[in-house]
């Protein structure tokens, strides 16, 4: 994944939270990248279920979800990438029920989703609520940057990086059915490194 210079400055030093996110997400080119959690294992998704995008930037997960025949909604506290994202749907002819929302002060109401999805995005206090916004047998899909890396991609504050299988810790409510950090193990030069992602059923 390529990042702009800049991109992840610390936000806990930023003033003004939601004038940076708007700034960054006016400046990007494109709608970001696809989570590998979700190109990987959207298999496991049931057909036509309802899913969140939580913290979902310019909308390249949702839009990949509603091309999957997902019936999606999407949430961002900034509208610079709600508007983007808004834009790219209609393009496309989907209809994602995109809406700005600042997550923590607004989470998802308990037992509302089929599948959650949040990609890069780590508010910790904020996981039991994402728990218990699936529905019995709904899926979380979850992909972040670890601290244990190989290169300096991400953000650099480990407020906002995972520690060691950390996901596994902060949905333990929740059955892991995927999961992958792969850490410093073994050539570094391969494989699927600076980050964790989960997938995981709640009972
Ligand atoms: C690193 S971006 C990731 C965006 C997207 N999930 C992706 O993978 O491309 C983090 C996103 O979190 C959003 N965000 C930050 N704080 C938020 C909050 N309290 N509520 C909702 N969104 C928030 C930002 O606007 C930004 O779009």
């Amino acid at each position: 994944m390529i990042w702009h210079p800049g991109w992840w400055i610390d936000p806990v030093i930023e003033k003004d939270l939601l004038a940076m996110w708007n700034q960054r997400h006016a400046q990007a080119e494109g709608l970001g990248q696809v989570a590998d959690v979700l190109v990987q294992n959207i298999h496991l998704a049931k057909a036509g279920c309802k899913a969140l995008d939580l913290a979902c930037g310019r909308g390249a997960n949702a839009l990949f979800m509603a091309r999957a025949g997902l019936k999606v909604t999407a949430w961002d506290l900034s509208h610079v990438a709600i508007e983007r994202l808004t834009a790219a749907a209609r393009a496309e002819h989907l209809s994602i029920a995109s809406t700005v929302r600042d997550v923590i002060t607004e989470p998802p109401e308990p037992g509302t989703f089929d599948l959650i999805l949040v990609s890069y995005f780590l508010d910790r206090e904020l996981a039991p609520a994402i728990a218990k916004a699936l529905k019995p047998g709904g899926l979380l899909f979850y992909q972040t940057y670890s601290r244990a890396a190989v290169t300096d991609d991400g953000p650099t504050s480990d407020r906002f990086r995972l520690d060691d299988n950390e996901l596994l810790m902060l949905f333990d409510s929740l059955r892991p059915r995927v999961y992958r950090e792969e850490r410093l193990l073994g050539n570094t030069e391969q494989g699927w490194r600076d980050r964790a992602m989960l997938v995981a059923e709640k009972g």
